[in-house]
C-alpha cells in the first residue's frame, strides 16, 4: 500500500537523532535548526525523557479518562507552577488542531455565542473549527465552510474595536497567536493583546491564545502572550510540550465552569503521554530552557541582522523568521543539501528557525557559519 500523498518529502530519511543533531540512514549529520516543525522543545532522544517514558511503560501505557489518573494532576500541578496561570485548570488531548477546537468550542458554550474573530494569515490547525480559523481558504473544505468565523488584519486596533461594536453580542472568542508562525513570524503587539484583552472584557467574549507554536517556552517566556502583560481566558498548546510525544491542552481561567461531558477524548492525558510531558518540564526547570530560549535567540537575531543578504529579522527568543534578498531564493535547499542544516519555511521568502530550546551557542556559531558560506555559493 502506498502512503497517502500529501506531504512534499525532502529526499533524506532521518534514522537517528540527539540534541539539536539528526542522522540519515547513510549516516550523514545534520544540524537540526528546524526541531521537527517547533517540536522539540528539550533536545532530541534527551535521556531524562526516555528514561521517564521507559519507566511509566513499565507501570501503565493507558487507561480511560474514567478513573483517576494521579498523573494527570501532578502535570497539571507543574504546569500551573512553570507557566504562572495558578488557578488555571487543563484539560488534555493530543494535538494543537485537537486543542483549538476544544478552546472554540468551549468559548462557545461558555458565552452561548457563535461568531469568532480571528486573523489575516492566521494557522489554528486542520480539524473543522481551527480550519474555518485558519487563512488558507485552500485547506478549507467546502465542509468546513461557516460564516461564523471573522477575519481581521493583525495589530489593528480600531478594526477590532469596530467589529465589537458592531457584532459584540454575537462574539465568542478572539483567537490569536502571540508569534504567527506559519505565516512567517509576525508578532501580535502588546498593545494589540491589550486591547484584545479590554473588548472581550467589555463585550463579553473569550480571549484564546494560540501557543500552540510560540507556546512552552520558545519565546524567552513560557507564552508568548505574556510580553503584553494580560491574561487570556484560554491557551491552548501541543508542539514543544510533549518534545515529540503527541500531547496537546488548553489552559482554562477559573472563571469557565466545567460541566460533565462537554469536553472529551480517549486518548488525551494518557499516562504515556502526561509522562513524556513531566519530562519536558523537568528538563525546561532543571537547565533553565526558558531563558537559554532568550539569551540564544538574542544572540542568533542580533548576529542575522548583521549578515549581508539577510533581509529582515523577526521573532523572539528562539522563533525567528528571516526574509533575504532577491536571488537568494534557493538558501534553504543549499544549507539543507550543500551544508547539512535544517531549517523551515514560510511561503514565499521566509527562513524559519525553531531550534530545540536547549541549543548551544556553538550550535548556532555553526549555523551562522554554514548561512554565510550557503549565501556565498549562491553569490559566486
Ligand atoms: C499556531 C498553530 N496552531 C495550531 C497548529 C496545529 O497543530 P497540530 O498540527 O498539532 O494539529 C499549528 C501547527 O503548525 C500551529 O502552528
Amino acid at each position: 500500500m502506498s502512503l497517502f500523498n500529501v506531504y512534499p518529502l525532502n529526499p533524506i530519511a532521518i534514522t537517528k537523532a540527539s540534541g539539536s543533531r539528526v542522522w540519515d540512514d547513510k549516516g550523514q549529520e545534520y544540524l537540526d535548526m528546524y526541531g521537527g516543525h517547533a517540536v522539540i522543545s528539550i533536545g532530541h532522544t534527551h535521556p531524562h525523557w526516555v528514561k521517564r517514558i521507559e519507566d511509566q511503560l513499565h507501570q501503565i501505557a493507558f487507561y480511560s479518562n474514567s478513573v483517576i489518573m494521579p498523573i494527570q494532576e501532578e502535570l497539571a500541578k507543574s504546569i500551573n507552577e512553570i507557566s504562572g496561570k495558578k488557578d488555571f485548570q487543563l484539560f488534555l488531548c493530543n494535538s494543537g488542531a485537537e486543542a483549538n477546537e476544544n478552546a472554540l468550542k468551549l468559548a462557545s458554550f461558555h458565552t452561548g455565542r457563535k461568531k469568532i474573530i480571528a486573523f489575516k494569515k492566521a494557522f489554528h490547525g486542520r480539524t473543522s473549527l481551527a480550519v474555518a480559523a485558519t487563512d488558507n481558504p485552500s485547506i478549507v473544505a467546502p465542509v468546513n465552510e461557516t460564516d461564523n468565523i471573522i477575519f481581521l488584519p493583525l495589530n489593528d486596533i480600531a478594526a477590532l474595536e469596530a467589529c465589537f461594536e458592531s457584532n459584540g453580542k454575537d462574539i465568542a472568542a478572539v483567537i490569536v497567536e502571540g508569534i504567527q508562525g506559519v505565516a512567517g513570524i509576525h508578532e501580535a503587539s502588546n498593545e494589540f493583546l491589550q486591547a484584545i484583552r479590554k473588548n472581550c472584557d467589555q463585550f463579553g467574549a473569550l480571549y484564546i491564545a494560540d501557543s500552540v507554536q510560540c507556546g512552552y517556552g520558545r519565546s524567552g517566556k513560557f507564552y508568548a502572550h505574556d510580553f503584553a502583560g494580560v491574561n487570556a481566558d484560554i491557551y491552548s498548546m501541543a508542539k514543544g510540550m510533549g518534545n515529540g510525544f503527541p500531547i496537546g491542552a488548553i489552559l482554562i481561567a477559573p472563571h469557565i465552569q466545567a460541566k460533565f461531558g462537554m469536553l472529551g477524548t480517549t486518548f488525551g492525558g494518557n499516562p504515556l503521554a502526561c509522562a513524556a510531558a513531566l519530562g519536558v518540564i523537568e528538563v525546561m526547570e532543571k537547565d533553565n530552557l526558558i531563558q537559554n530560549a532568550k539569551v540564544q535567540g538574542d544572540y542568533l537575531i542580533n548576529a542575522l541582522k548583521n549578515i549581508q543578504g539577510v533581509k529582515t529579522v523577526r521573532g523572539k527568543g528562539l522563533m525567528i523568521g528571516f526574509e533575504m534578498e532577491e536571488g537568494l531564493e534557493e538558501l534553504r535547499k543549499v544549507l539543507l543539501n550543500d551544508l547539512k542544516i535544517f531549517t523551515g519555511e514560510a511561503k514565499p521568502n521566509v527562513i524559519r528557525l525553531l531550534p530545540s530550546l536547549a541549543i548551544t551557542k556553538e550550535d548556532i556559531d555553526v549555523f551562522l557559519k554554514g548561512l554565510k558560506e550557503a549565501i556565498a555559493l549562491l553569490q559566486k
